[in-house]
């Protein structure tokens, strides 16, 4: 086998649920731009790379009408993927250890292909025939997601990765070894940096935070590895060109033309002969690093007006909480939201507050877009039915704009999942087994969610023998024997009701 099996044998690339690769992710950016993307209920999906299958397990587990493939190159990882998948029983889902090179034909074609942290890794040969590969395994209205990393933020960062290969060059021993000799090496150029003022220190510095915050497996692969091939944008963009495929856009949120001020955005959009273009001087303006790309076949049907034509048809979910619940909001000043990533905006505009504020009193439920007009127009009144024709034209827009804002979701799909607490729970099966020996489980929802030890011990328990009593006594005895510590205030049965809700709230419990 190759040397990058040989690499991910070593130590295996743990992969995590990714909402930004997941089928309905691509299927509304698919909508949007104008492509007939395959309903997500019934479609084939290929993940290429797909290391140890930690974000096609749950996708498969909630979409049990669609097939599901996952390759890579290192066995080792395929076998921890088909041992889960196998434990699991998921039958719409198949591991193979694959060359993406010479993938086997008879896998036949896919509705949405993924390949995430692949391209930048792999020698421009294999580069060519992923691309290849999207070209002849995508089908004619299907959306493929590739990430890469870009110039110039990884000029900077290139700068660390040279210093850590440098620095293990002439050490033997594993990548858990040569990687904490990388960390510690970055630590010590960042702190001992003089002249810490100069912008070379805070290069360093920034780049010791990052890299002090990452997993050992990120670290090795992305910073120790002999392929790491950041692209310009725009010699991306060539690249696939060259494969018959087109450009469609970034996972959103993705921040573009957002937060800039006017006369630049216009001075941009003067400068810009195409999307193309402009996006990659909007990249040297925010010194971007990597991207999550959207493409499709050249020849597809697509049309950057649609996407507005698109939004009745969506379902609508919350991405922002209101920095003020209902009851504290002064109607004459202006309202802050803030998105899980962090990002907020500050408005006045009744529509969009009521539409941000109906999505977040919603979830985890995703709302038709439909009921979203409701329950904007029950909170306006007068406002709205004045002119619902209006109302609703600027509802549409604005659920187009908080999207790309990154303050609101869009799905044209949502599993089901519990909304009320059943009085024998049953967990979200990846996710309780994931429990058993980590604090990071997969939601139904398709997120990563980090686990309290309190919320880890229930969770593991929840198979739907267990009722709330038997959760209480069994917390009880934990807490009395000393491997569970106690919250700081109630008891044992109201512990259960916290961290049922809590369970529900981020979509690990299973609709009855
Ligand atoms: C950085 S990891 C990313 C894993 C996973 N997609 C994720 O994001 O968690 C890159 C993966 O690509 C796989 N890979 C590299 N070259 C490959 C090839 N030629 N064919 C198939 N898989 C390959 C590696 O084995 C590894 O699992």
């Amino acid at each position: 086998m190759s040397s990058v099996a040989d690499a991910y044998d070593a130590m295996p690339y743990t992969a995590r649920p990714r909402r930004s690769t997941h089928p309905d992710t691509l299927a509304v950016n698919g909508r949007l731009a104008g492509l007939n993307a395959p309903p997500i209920t019934k479609c084939r999906f290929l993940e290429v790379g797909c290391g140890t299958g930690g974000n096609l397990i749950p996708m498969a587990a909630t979409l049990p009408d669609s097939q599901f493939v996952g390759i890579d190159i290192s066995p080792v990882q395929i076998e921890l993927a088909r041992a889960e998948a196998k434990a699991l029983g998921l039958a719409n889902l198949r591991f193979e250890t694959q060359d993406l090179a010479a993938m086997d034909p008879a896998l036949g074609q896919f509705d949405y292909i993924v390949a995430h942290g692949v391209y930048s890794w792999v020698p421009p040969a294999v580069q060519d025939a992923l691309l290849a590969l999207y070209r002849s395994r995508l089908t004619p209205a299907g959306v493929g997601y590739i990430s890469y990393n870009t110039y110039p933020g990884w000029h900077f960062r290139g700068i660390t990765r040279q210093a850590m290969l440098d620095r293990v060059a002439g050490i033997p021993g594993d990548p858990a070894t040569k990687t904490r000799v990388a960390r510690e090496y970055v630590r010590f150029l960042a702190t001992a940096a003089p002249e810490p003022d100069m912008p070379y220190s805070h290069v360093l510095q920034s780049e010791a935070d990052l890299i002090g915050s990452e997993s050992d497996h990120y670290v090795f692969h992305d910073y120790l590895e002999d392929d790491n091939r950041p692209v310009l944008f725009r010699e991306f963009a060539a690249h696939t060109g060259r494969h018959q495929l087109k450009y469609i856009g970034e996972v959103l949120p993705f921040p573009f033309l957002g937060g800039l001020a006017e006369e630049i955005v216009k001075l941009l959009q003067e400068m810009s002969s195409d999307l193309v273009d402009l996006e990659q001087h909007v990249d040297f303006l925010r010194n971007r690093s990597f991207r999550r790309t959207l493409l499709c076949h050249a020849a597809a049907a697509t049309d950057p007006k649609a996407a507005l034509g698109v939004v009745p048809s969506l379902l609508v979910s919350a991405n922002a909480r209101p920095a003020l619940p209902d009851s504290e909001v002064d109607p004459d000043a202006a309202q802050d939201f803030i998105a899980n990533d962090g990002m907020s905006i500050s408005t006045r505009n009744p529509i969009v507050t009521a539409m941000l504020r109906a999505a977040f009193a919603a979830w985890p439920a995703a709302v038709p877009v439909s009921r979203l007009e409701q329950l904007v127009a029950d909170r306006l009144g007068s406002a709205w039915t004045k002119d619902p024709g209006r109302a609703r034209r600027i509802l549409h827009q604005q659920l187009l704009d908080q999207y790309r804002n990154g303050m609101l979701m869009l799905n044209t799909h949502m599993p089901d999942f519990a909304l009320s607490i059943p009085e024998r729970p049953v967990a979200f099966a990846p996710a309780r087994r994931a429990a058993a020996t980590g604090t990071m489980v997969p939601t139904i929802r398709h997120f990563q969610q980090p686990l309290e030890p309190m919320d880890q011990f229930v969770l593991t328990r929840l198979d739907g023998t267990n009722d709330h009593a038997a959760l209480a006594t069994a917390l009880a005895s934990a807490v009395a024997g000393g491997t569970l510590e106690a919250r700081p205030e109630g008891d044992p049965p109201a512990w259960v009701d916290l961290t049922l809700q809590r369970l529900a709230y981020t979509t690990l419990l299973e609709a009855k």
